[in-house]
């Protein structure tokens, strides 16, 4: 009777939803806040990672999924589709299975990881790979979504910002205020547009005190806001943020800007440093798109830019079993051995 009772019912009051509003849920949110020793070690700081992985499918997609299935469902759509690097379509094909409806997803061909394109599979989703990249995706779902009955569900339907804004209440009610700064990954830009929505609300509110400087970080091949220019052939091998053209693009500069705080780049090398490093050393193991916050948290302090003696939160956005090929890769081969207890301890270095 004390379970979580997912993000629209906990908090209820502050999304735009009704008594009558079907709600559809998986019980998302509720994600846990773990101090993360060696990344406050070096960085003289107290930090926190916020475990979206912990989520249902896996992501903190969920928060907006719940929102937008719901909304869509109130409507009476029977249909939903978006453009996604695979978090979104995995969401919005569990979520759709829940109402009962019928999940369209438009995938750029060959990158997106393959945990997440089986997730869409076996919940049964309509899944078409574009020859294209996440932002032709978009484009396409959005003009299927103004011609034909079906509901768009990507993050340009203001719900699912709603939706993920409460991620950012968690924080402040586990830790009693906002913290300094919050640390983020950005693809398409509404997470960050939906954090720094949440973190407002709560400080206009009263709940908190404050709202935290938002920092996010791009993968350098797709880092269209640090450029200041649309990138047209985004690369990374963080699939989940290879976007050249995000839809919140001006959304992520408000929220920079408003809270004085910073988007920047990190190499495909730094992200996969941080992904090891979160995994090897804080037992916590995300996808790689999602180390983008660590790394560019790493990178700041090494530029000298992280004040200790702060509190900060790093958003790790997804699970690592989504995309392990990334955790397989340039790890040492598994020995094989016989069903032997001498054998098995020499080579477990027991002996
Ligand atoms: N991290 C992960 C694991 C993601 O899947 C995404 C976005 C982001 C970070 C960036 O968030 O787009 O709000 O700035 N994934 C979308 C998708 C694009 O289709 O699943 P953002």
């Amino acid at each position: 009777t004390h379970q979580w009772r997912g993000i629209i019912e906990e908090y209820r009051d502050r999304l735009p939803v009704s008594d009558t509003t079907p709600v559809v849920t998986l019980r998302e949110g509720g994600t846990p806040l773990v101090p993360a020793q060696v990344l406050s070690e070096r960085t003289g700081c107290e930090v926190h990672l916020k475990v979206e992985g912990a989520n249902p499918t896996g992501s903190f997609k969920d928060r907006g999924m719940t929102m937008a299935i719901s909304k869509a469902k109130e409507e009476g759509a029977k249909a939903v589709i978006c453009a996604s690097t695979g978090n979104t379509s995995a969401s919005a094909a569990a979520y759709g299975v829940r109402a009962g409806m019928v999940s369209a997803v438009l995938v750029p061909q060959g990158k997106i990881a393959l945990g997440k394109m089986g997730q869409a599979l076996v919940h049964g989703a309509k899944i078409l790979q574009v020859d294209g990249n996440f932002d032709d995706c978009l484009t396409l779902a959005r003009a299927l979504s103004d011609n034909y009955p079906v509901a768009l569900v990507n993050s340009v339907n203001p719900v699912r910002i709603e939706g993920q804004k409460t991620a950012a209440f968690e924080i402040v009610d586990m830790l009693g205020d906002a913290p300094d700064i919050h640390v983020l990954p950005v693809g398409n830009a509404g997470n960050i547009t939906a954090y720094w929505k949440g973190y407002r609300e709560y400080a206009a509110d009263g709940v908190s005190t404050k709202a935290p400087r938002m920092w996010g970080f791009q993968a350098s091949g797709s880092a269209p806001i640090v450029r200041g220019e649309v990138v047209k052939d985004p690369s990374t091998i963080a699939t989940a943020i290879r976007i050249g053209n995000p839809a919140s693009w001006q959304h992520a500069l408000a929220a920079r800007d408003e809270s004085g705080g910073l988007i920047d780049e990190v190499t495909d090398r730094e992200i996969l440093r941080a992904y090891r490093l979160l995994a090897s050393q804080e037992g916590v193991f995300v996808e790689p798109a999602s180390a983008a916050s660590v790394a560019g948290l790493l990178k700041a302090a090494e530029q000298g830019k992280v004040v200790p003696g702060q509190r900060i939160v790093c958003t790790v956005t997804g699970n690592g079993l989504k995309d392990p090929d990334w955790a397989v890769a340039g790890a040492p081969q598994p020995v094989t051995v016989p069903v032997d207890a001498a054998t098995a301890a020499e080579r477990l270095g027991l002996v």
